[in-house]
């Protein structure tokens, strides 16, 4: 199950994603927003972040103007490693090397055709483990930390 989310900016785009995913028999779960009104990226982002945390959702996909404000966000969530990209290369290295949960894009910065590319590359790509993970770990500690 992907979770999927993004505010008021990149509406349309999420649609279209969405219909692209269903399309290759993706399951999605959309966490909204759900119409052109004017809404706040970092509940969106709270909302996906929480799902992927929590397990409900194996990955997520969020979506504003820039990707950045909801990048920010759902990296406020314990657990959640989000990137934002605007190309495959690092869209791929942040599977095999960080193993993020969250991928972020910005409906202002990336056309609808480059976006689906980057997020084909995201969800196929694996977790390289191995010397990575000391380093997953690592971030996981401070995380945990840091909030004490
Ligand atoms: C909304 O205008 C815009 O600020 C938002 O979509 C995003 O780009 C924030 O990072």
């Amino acid at each position: 199950m992907i979770a999927i989310g993004s505010d008021h900016a990149a509406f349309g785009f999420k649609e279209e994603i969405k219909a692209y995913l269903i399309a290759k028999n993706c399951e999605i779960h959309d966490f909204g927003t759900f119409g052109p009104e004017r809404v706040d990226y970092c509940d969106l982002g709270f909302r996906v972040g929480e799902a992927v945390a929590r397990g409900e959702c194996e990955k997520g996909l969020v979506f504003c103007g820039t990707g950045v404000g909801i990048s920010i966000s759902a990296n406020k969530v314990r657990g959640i490693r989000a990137v934002v990209c605007s190309e495959p290369y690092s869209a791929k290295l942040s599977r095999e090397h960080n193993d993020t949960n969250i991928l972020a894009l910005g409906s202002r910065v990336v056309g609808i055709e480059l976006a689906k590319m980057i997020i084909d590359v995201w969800l196929n790509t694996e977790f390289e483990a191995g010397r990575h993970t000391t380093r997953i770990e690592k971030i996981a500690c401070y995380e945990q930390q840091s909030e004490k």
